[in-house]
């Protein structure tokens, strides 16, 4: 059992293989937090809960008269309220009938199940009988506004999930001004916080600083989760790194507008809160009105980043993707945009195809560009049918010239998108958000379809079940190209439209599902001018993202490390590109961006037909080399060896989870004169065996053996102690950007 109730029924315990997290419902009926981190027994935490007169922190009246030592402002609670007693950052603000911000939450019963909810309408971790679930309910005796905890605890990946279901059982109707889902409270502080911002083209940069006195907050309020703030953060003690320390991830499933705040107080305690940012968010419960708060996954380790990321990793690629393609292999691609941009013909895909199959190449993706009056970004978005002049021919007959040349066929699509000149604004001026009698913010030069209106979300339903009917297309690219601004909806009263933003990624959501399950051979991956949706909400309806619109292979070395904290390899959309790269003008070699790209879904995104012969021979090996070790990269255990952010090489690993192979890439982001050797300490192997280790450079086959480093010749054995405590010396780099691969294999000597 991995959740133990005392005999009272007041103390709950969730235990995962090597976590515990436990809540307490005290005499007063408030529910207390009382431990979350490495695993303990099932004893009552919270007696070790430090109480003393605090003056300014007032008391419940009930207690008051007789107890000035217990106050709202000062205990860790497991949900904490706004307006009664408690002035740190809430997750809870209300106001009721009567204008007051009042609520008082009392523990008022549990129930435990085998199984993991679900959150209806919205992503979420699932398992069978590999989780169970915790509902502790909690109720405003006055207003009668009931909140339900939801904990579903998965023992064996170490992660523990929240979600939490708001209902009004009073008589008045209710407004919910914040409603976070997660509030975590710790009777110490000294921590460091890490979160990842950026922008467009740069995303999930990585900043690690001290918890301080006063509120530290990331989130969104531009619709979408947003380049600028990833919906992930870590909370670690000081000296963690890689290996050691204690690390809490959270991770929040959901697309929209989110913020994470931490604060800590005047008697140094942390308290965290993670939820739906409440600036674009007020939400009426009428009488018997329920909302379901979107759901964050929470990990512990007390081993390291490391290990905490592989805890997510694991989450999202086994328990968040969902359908055919969490498992099978994904199709090798190569995408026109880098190639073509807008200037292309049918033929110019077709011969696009046709080299690309020669080198290994398994699926096309037309990019943006084929459809309605779409010569460049300023029309056209909407109208999602084939601009049969340009391709030459009908959309049908393309994709069956591309099944010709051997390879499968995959589509762009940018479905929330819509351009003032297209046909579709032109009939439905209505469904772009904009606010009445004002000018719309126009990004891009485009608008965005009201996703909160049932009949917006029932076009887009039917036109793109149309095209995927009528079409035989196994991929779909579903883009989003700008943040949400001028929220309104029309179909909203205007005491409602505080819940637009919230009712747009809903809306959003039903769509995906709507189309997931009918369609559930498409693979879609997901999208926002790159990674300005990279979350694990949208990984539940599309296993990829696009990880960013940089495909430079050094700029993607932060990028892809940085999303490696929270992400699979499985999820990171990464493809090569031409040199000197578009974005950056940047010269790389070609193997090392195939590394770069091997460290994500993998694909290309360039015009094969300009490469040279030699080029065309790299392409074709790396192609082999990642179907040749898909297993690894795919599903290995991740661990980052070194930083972009320091020395002269960056290094990353992917294990096999039983130890007996390991695959290692290596890039050198700084090449030296009369270098410093980087040693590398292989990870996840088993001690006792042997290995060998295999080297890759592009065409490896001319590289002078007796330059080789110990361990790389033919015929060489490392015990696995060996490589993992003393490791081995990468060849040093005689150019810019030189990358390595090295796999090693275990072997009977
Ligand atoms: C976004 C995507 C790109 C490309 C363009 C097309 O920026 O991230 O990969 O599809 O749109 O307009």
């Amino acid at each position: 059992m991995a959740i133990i109730i005392d005999d009272y029924g007041k103390v709950f315990t969730l235990h995962t293989k090597s976590t515990t997290y436990q809540m307490k419902a005290d005499g007063q009926n408030v529910l207390l937090h009382a431990y979350y981190g490495e695993r303990t027994d099932n004893s009552d935490k919270s007696l070790l809960s430090y109480r003393a007169d605090r003056g300014f922190s007032g008391n419940p009246y009930q207690v008051g008269k007789h107890d000035r030592t217990y106050s709202l402002d000062s205990l860790p609670q497991e949900y904490s309220v706004f307006g009664t007693g408690d002035y740190r950052i809430t997750a809870l603000r209300v106001q009721n009938g009567d204008g007051s911000q009042a609520a008082e939450l009392c523990y008022d019963g549990y129930q435990v199940r085998k199984g993991k909810y679900a959150v209806p309408g919205l992503p979420a971790v699932y398992g069978g009988e590999e989780a169970e679930t915790l509902a502790v309910r909690l109720k405003d005796p006055y207003s009668c506004l009931e909140v339900e905890l939801y904990y579903g605890v998965f023992e064996e990946l170490d992660v523990i999930t929240r979600a939490v279901k708001i209902t009004n059982k009073g008589e008045g109707a209710v407004l919910l001004q914040k409603a976070a889902t997660v509030n975590l409270d710790w009777e110490w502080g000294d921590f460091q916080w890490i979160s990842f911002y950026g922008r467009h083209s740069m995303e999930m940069n990585m900043q690690r600083e001290n918890i301080h006195h006063g509120v530290q907050s990331i989130g969104s309020v531009r619709g979408i989760s947003s380049h600028q703030y990833n919906p992930f953060m870590i909370l670690c003690e000081k000296g963690a790194n890689e290996a050691m320390g204690g690390c809490y991830g959270f991770s929040f499933l959901y697309s929209g507008e989110f913020l994470m705040e931490a604060e800590k107080n005047q008697f140094g305690r942390t308290r965290l809160v993670c939820g739906i940012h409440p600036d674009n968010f007020a939400w009426t419960l009428e009488p018997e009105g329920v909302l379901w708060l979107p759901e964050v996954m929470m990990t512990y380790s007390g081993s390291g980043m490391g290990q905490m990321s592989r805890n997510f990793h694991k989450a999202i690629r086994e328990h968040v993707c969902r359908g055919e393609w969490r498992d099978k292999r994904r199709p090798i691609l190569i995408n026109n945009w880098e190639a073509t941009y807008f200037n292309f013909t049918g033929d110019d895909l077709v011969a696009i195809a046709r080299e690309a199959k020669k080198l290994g190449v398994e699926l096309f993706v037309m990019d943006d560009g084929w459809f309605g009056k779409r010569e460049d970004d300023n029309s056209g978005l909407g109208d999602w049918t084939p601009n049969e002049k340009k391709l030459g021919c009908t959309l049908r007959e393309l994709v069956e010239r591309i099944h010709g040349e051997g390879m499968q066929f995959g589509i762009w699509l940018e479905p929330e998108g819509i351009s003032e000149d297209s046909d579709l604004y032109r009939s439905h001026p209505e469904w772009a958000v904009n606010v009445p009698g004002r000018k719309p913010c126009l990004s891009r030069n485009q608008l965005i379809l009201d996703f909160s209106r049932e009949d917006v979300q029932d076009h887009i339903i039917k036109q793109i079940s149309d095209l995927l009917d009528k079409v035989p297309i196994t991929y779909v690219k579903w883009d989003m190209n700008r943040a949400v601004c001028d929220k309104f909806s029309r179909v909203l009263p205007p005491e409602r439209q505080g819940e637009f933003a919230h009712r747009y990624v809903l809306g959003l959501y039903r769509v995906l599902e709507e189309l997931t399950s009918r369609f559930p051979k498409v693979l879609i991956e997901g999208c926002a001018g790159g990674g300005g949706r990279f979350d694990a909400g949208m990984l539940y309806y599309t296993p990829q993202i696009w990880g960013s619109d940089t495909t430079d292979a050094v700029e993607r070395l932060s990028i892809q490390y940085g999303a490696s904290f929270g992400y699979p390899v499985s999820a990171m959309g990464s493809h090569v590109s031409t040199v000197p790269n578009h974005q950056t003008g940047r010269e790389t070699p070609l193997f090392t961006r195939g590394c770069l790209a091997m460290a994500g879904t993998f694909g290309y995104e360039l015009d094969v037909d300009k490469m040279t012969r030699e080029e065309k021979a790299i392409v074709r090996e790396q192609v082999e080399t990642f179907k040749k070790y898909y297993h690894l990269l795919q599903h290995g255990d991740y661990y980052r060896i070194t930083t972009p952010f320091e020395g002269s090489c960056t290094v990353w690993e992917v294990a096999s989870p039983s130890g007996t192979e390991a695959l290692i890439s290596a890039v050198y982001h700084h090449v030296q004169p009369n270098p410093v050797m980087s040693w590398v300490k292989v990870q996840g192997l088993k001690e006792e065996s042997k290995y060998q280790l295999f080297l890759y450079e592009g065409l490896m086959e001319d590289y002078p053996e007796e330059k080789l480093p110990y361990g790389f010749r033919p015929g060489e054995y490392i015990s696995g102690a060996s490589l993992k405590h003393s490791g081995f010396v990468l060849p040093s780099a005689v150019n810019e950007f030189q990358a390595w691969q090295v796999y090693i294999k275990e072997c009977e000597e």
